[in-house]
């Protein structure tokens, strides 16, 4: 027996258990391990049923996401499911934690499943670029319905255990902490009532009540067109939903092989599999080992009621950690309260959150008016406007107010970390803490690691992050940190290239096409165009168009004109405003450009900048480069960031576009010595710093 899988029996009930960890994922020795299992008690006369379940945190959490793109090694998934499913003896599931992909597609093979109601079921295939490639999309319909199933399959979203009991994905659930005991005594009833072998494959009726509708399928495609855009999983699934109704079962399966090696093999997957391990890599720092003690974080101090210090304040309170907000002025802090409020009050509507919940938030949250109120706070965050001799008198006066052993954070976009510490007497417990914004929605959390920086203030900070259900990124102090300084050359191009032809809505529309929610120009429309071109002292196209009073969407157009439903449309005069500044500067025109040329005009600089990046030391790994650019920025996940990316275009082929862009008299478009090396020797960005 392999040394995963446990075989047991008890009062006729043979009891399988797995225990790989960390997550019971379905490598090739779990697989083994359930096959001879599993075999051993099917001969086993003994026997007369079967328990499946699994120790340590989690029921199975799915396919092992490392083998893919490897030599597959049998037995396969479908050769377990296959055991299960035609066993003669009936088989129950028996979950905790989260049955997952491969992990629940087992389990629908399993005659019965029984559940702790903790537990969790999903299909979270889509996040990977892939579908349920082990009958999910074609057993999931059988029990749950159509259009449950294009839901939880295309979302990927988790069903807690008593609504999948309800909807017949579960058959019973046992009581909390006593899984293995309640999962045999409902095995025992099995063989007692002699209950028939159910199998899921057989169930027809749910299926059946679609076939030839083809219009549930046709709205489903329409109203989550925005959300799709730009994946290919989310279509395949919806082609297996459609097989499983149409199709016989067996041909149903077939047909969810086809579309999975479609995917499988795809760039898309391949990159959404990568941004997934390197999500869970950015919390791996060389010099700050996972047993790095951490300080506690009970009570948090937040200075600046703005949106930003009101959306940080917010991501406390929801992880139930108390907030003082402390504002200058009385007006200033109600507003913050109350947009604070009228937040939470807008989820409540939504359904997402209870009233209870509302009023439990704005409980924890006490505004106000002096920095004394932080002197117990465990860590204090400064987010007021970016001024280096305001944030220096903060923090000298944070010092003599804060206790011993606080953490003092800046959530300073671009200033310099360590100027901000040396105004206190304790530089080794200041970080910078850079949230983007909204920063109660966006997932991006900078750890920017000051000269001093303690290494327990660091992993405090790591820690912390998750505890908000951030993905944080540890920085090193430059000028815009990671994901700021990447993306600036985005809009400097951009800026650069519509005074040379390209429309705004040609370069938008490129951007978008790449698989933004929006281009510069749209973007500086909604943001402002008066917000954005505050600190510039020269003389800009956006400045050109304030002064027309042309501010973007809220008030007379900008980059665009702007219907009454705000619907967009190309500005002549903005146009006119572009070529008189042109003119004025004797900027040379380059005529019409492909898409794919304004993308590498507007992203290589990008890529050029991570390289920088990483060649500085700024960020630890090139993947954690990509992580900053998907969360921070909504890079296109299935792209896996700008470094994934652009190894998959050829950093040879982008090192010879910088050049000639280069000489065309762009001195800024001039290649990293990184990499040109790294194009030289044939290797990856996206693996700088790798394990
Ligand atoms: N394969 C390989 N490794 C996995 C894995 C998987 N399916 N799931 C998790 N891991 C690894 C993680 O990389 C991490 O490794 P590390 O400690 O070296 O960084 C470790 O397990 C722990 O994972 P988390 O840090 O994510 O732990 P959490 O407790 O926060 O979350 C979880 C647990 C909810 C199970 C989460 O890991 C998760 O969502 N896993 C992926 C689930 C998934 O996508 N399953 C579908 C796989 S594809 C499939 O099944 C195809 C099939 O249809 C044919």
């Amino acid at each position: 027996m392999t040394n995963v899988a446990t075989v047991t029996v008890e009062n006729g009930i043979g009891i399988l258990s797995i225990d790989s960890p960390p997550v019971n994922a379905l490598g090739i020795a779990v697989r083994r391990g359930i096959d001879e299992g599993f075999k051993q008690l099917a001969a086993d006369n003994a026997v007369k049923a079967i328990v499946l379940i699994c120790g340590g945190r989690t029921f199975f959490a799915g396919a092992d996401i490392t083998e893919f793109g490897k030599p597959p090694q049998s037995p396969g998934l479908h050769d377990v499911c296959k055991l299960i499913e035609d066993s003669a003896k009936p088989v129950v599931a028996a979950i905790h934690g989260t049955a997952l992909g491969g992990g629940l597609e087992l389990a629908l093979n399993c005659h019965y499943r029984v559940a702790a109601p903790s537990a969790k079921v999903g299909l979270p295939e889509v996040a990977l670029g892939l579908l349920p490639g082990a009958g999910g999309t074609q057993r999931l319909p059988r029990l749950v319905g159509v259009e449950r199933a294009l839901d939880l399959i295309t979302s990927g979203r988790q069903m807690n255990a008593k609504d999948a009991l309800e909807t017949g994905v579960l058959d019973a659930l046992t009581e909390e902490g006593q899984l293995r005991r309640d999962a045999i005594a409902f095995t025992q009833q099995v063989v007692v009532d002699n209950k028939p072998l159910k199998r899921v494959r057989d169930r027809d009726e749910k299926v059946a009540a679609y076939r030839g509708n083809t219009q549930v399928f046709a709205d489903f495609r329409k109203s989550n067109a925005r959300a799709f855009r730009g994946y290919k999983a989310p279509e395949n699934i919806i082609k297996c939903i459609e097989a499983a109704v149409e199709l016989p079962f067996d041909a149903g399966m077939k047909r969810e092989r086809e579309l999975f090696l479609e995917l499988v093999t795809s760039t898309e997957s391949a990159a959404q599999r990568y941004a997934f391990f390197a999500e869970r890599e950015t919390a791996k720092i060389p010099d700050v080992p996972a047993d790095t003690p951490t300080l506690p974080i009970k009570s948090v101090g937040v200075i600046g009621a703005g949106t930003m210090g009101g959306g940080i304040a917010m991501n406390f309170l929801n992880a139930g950690i108390p907030v003082t907000l402390v504002e200058v002025r009385q007006e200033a802090l109600d507003r913050g309260l109350s947009v604070i409020r009228r937040n939470y009050e807008s989820t409540a509507k939504k359904g997402r959150i209870t009233q209870a919940d509302v009023e439990k938030r704005m409980g924890l949250l006490t505004p106000a008016l002096d920095l004394a109120a932080l002197k117990d706070a465990d860590l204090i965050i400064e987010a007021v406007f970016e001024s280096m001799p305001i944030k220096k008198e903060i923090f000298a006066k944070l010092d003599g107010i804060a206790k011993p052993g606080a953490l003092l954070a800046s959530n300073t976009s671009y200033l310099n970390i360590d100027e901000i510490a040396s105004a206190t007497t304790r530089p080794e417990h200041v970080l910078g803490l850079h949230f983007f914004s909204p920063a109660n929605v966006m997932r991006l959390l900078e750890v920017v690691r000051g000269e001093k920086t303690d290494r327990s203030v660091i992993a405090t900070g790591m820690k912390l992050a998750k505890t908000i259900g951030k993905v944080p990124v540890l920085s090193r102090v430059c000028h815009g940190f990671i994901a700021n300084r990447l993306m600036n050359p985005r809009g400097r191009e951009a800026n650069a290239l519509v005074l040379r032809g390209p429309t705004p809505q040609q370069i938008d529309t490129a951007i978008y096409n790449y698989g933004f929610a929006m281009g510069p120009f749209q973007m500086g429309d909604l943001v402002g165009l008066d917000v954005i071109g505050r600190d510039s002292t020269e003389r800009t196209v956006r400045g050109d168009l304030v002064a027309l009073g042309r501010l973007g969407q809220k008030q007379g157009g900008g980059f665009y004109d702007y219907d009454e439903n705000r619907n967009a449309t190309p500005s002549p005069v903005a146009a006119q405003v572009i070529a008189d500044f042109a003119r004025d500067h004797q900027i040379q025109q380059i005529g019409v450009l492909s898409e794919e040329e304004i993308v590498a005009r507007l992203l290589y600089p990008v890529v050029n900048e991570g390289a920088k990046i990483l060649e500085e030391g700024i960020a630890l790994r090139g993947s954690d480069v990509d992580v900053a650019a998907m969360m921070g920025y909504n890079w296109p996940v299935y792209t896996g960031g700008p470094m994934f990316w652009a190894d998959t275009v050829g950093l040879d082929k982008i090192v010879a576009k910088l050049r000639a862009f280069e000489a065309e008299g762009g001195e800024a478009f001039a290649p990293a010595p990184l990499l040109v090396k790294l194009a030289a020797e044939g290797k990856r960005l996206s693996q700088v710093g790798a394990k």
